[in-house]
């Protein structure tokens, strides 16, 4: 990509009046800048370098700007950050908040990565960063659970192990702090889903990433990564039990037919029950390069299909009231033929979320993003279906 892109990334010093900015690239100091619009004066953009930006997202296309004008790029341009909000509007409550927690999660990932390079090398593992990082993601699903919820359901189809680790500690996390569990429970849960299947490390690729059914011998290898996350996690300093056996149960089955140890009824405890299920739901949720993952609407009914012989009945039923009808990250239709992205659950109203709508259904086109409280007195749309992003070729990531 040249300078010529729509969407070049320049220097804050090449920022001039009639810039359309969709997004703040890097900045400098804590205070963080989530603002967008059009830049119509010098003072705004001094007000900018005052707040420590350095970097900024441009859009020509909605730029006033005559050709000379046209900024030279520093950085190669990626997806438009998409946005409605006047650069003269004060930025939404929550929005920089929603960019720390981006960081956490980002974190959280990192260390996770590193956690593992570490295993893999032989190297010694501390689990202290992690541990602190867990407690952080626990307070913040209690101040804003959906935003992370968000962050789980919005996930790259590479690196799967760290995404899915992620997701299951995040929605462990959620599912707990539903069924009202103490928060030092919560933090071991969600450690203990950031660990779960580390034994997988020792499973070799081409069982790992193997587009097609796994043949006894390789499902036989594949279900070893238990034993293995088991055995790692034994050797850990500061592992505790319910970690443990968040690594070691989650794939057992109320009718013995699970593994590594087959345990039955009474035997699987409740966190090893959460675990299941939360396992389960983002496996088939997920994307994968040789498989499409399933709408939460459809993963809720394998679990009910599975309840009772393999998963509690009571729990699935929790677990899907906790998740909502419409979960967070979610895509539906709405009656006006708009397409609009779940970003917060309504726990008295849940049919009503509130929704991002982005794009035009019967049009196919997109639409300038705006925030929709369905709850709201005067809002008439209403929920009609949730929609597979891929048939209108939408990628989510975009968009929270
Ligand atoms: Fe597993």
């Amino acid at each position: 990509m040249t300078s010529a892109s729509p969407h070049p990334v320049i220097t804050v010093s090449n920022l001039k009046p009639g810039m359309f900015v969709v997004g703040i690239i890097s900045q400098r100091g804590e205070m963080e800048i989530a603002q967008s619009g059009l830049v119509s004066n010098e003072r705004q953009i001094a007000a900018l370098v005052a707040r420590g930006v350095l970097r900024v997202r441009v859009d020509l296309s909605r730029s006033q700007l005559s050709q000379d004008k046209a900024p030279e790029a520093t950085d190669k341009p990626g997806a438009p950050i998409p946005s409605m909000r006047a650069m003269q509007e004060p930025r939404v409550q929550g929005e920089g908040r929603e960019l720390k927690i981006r960081r956490l999660y980002q974190e959280a990932r990192e260390l996770q990565g590193k956690f593992i390079r570490h295993l893999k090398a032989g190297e010694p593992i501390d689990i202290t960063p992690l541990a602190a990082v867990a407690e952080e993601m626990v307070d913040t699903m209690f101040s804003h659970g959906d935003a992370m919820l968000c962050l789980a359901r919005i996930r790259a189809k590479d690196a799967y192990l760290m995404e899915h680790s992620m997701n299951v500690a995040i929605l462990l996390a959620n599912f707990g702090r539903y069924l009202g569990l103490e928060r030092n429970v919560l933090k071991e849960l969600t450690l203990g889903g950031l660990l779960h299947d580390v034994g997988k490390i020792m499973t070799p690729d081409a069982v790992l990433n193997k587009p097609g059914k796994l043949t006894d011998e390789e499902f036989a290898i594949m279900r070893e990564h238990v034993v293995h996350s088991h055995d790692i996690l034994k050797a850990t300093t500061g592992i505790t039990p319910t970690m443990l056996e968040v690594a070691a149960n989650h794939h057992e089955r109320l009718d013995g037919s699970g593994y590594p140890r087959s345990l039955q009824g009474e035997q699987l405890s409740l966190y090893t029950r959460m675990s299941a299920i939360v396992d389960v739901y983002d496996a088939v949720t997920a994307d994968r390069v040789y498989k499409q993952g399933m709408q939460p609407t459809q993963a809720f009914r394998i679990l009910l299909k599975g309840a009772v012989t393999h998963f509690d009945e009571g729990l699935v039923t929790r677990f899907i009231k906790c998740m909502g009808v419409y979960p967070v990250g979610t895509l539906v239709l709405l009656s006006n033929q708009r397409l609009a992205l779940v970003m917060q659950r309504n726990e008295l109203t849940p049919l009503k979320p509130l929704v991002k709508v982005i794009y035009h259904a019967a049009q196919r086109h997109y639409l300038e993003v705006q925030l929709l409280d369905l709850a709201k007195p005067g809002v008439s749309e209403t929920i009609e279906s949730t929609v597979d992003p891929k048939d209108y070729g939408i990628t989510l990531a975009n968009f929270v």
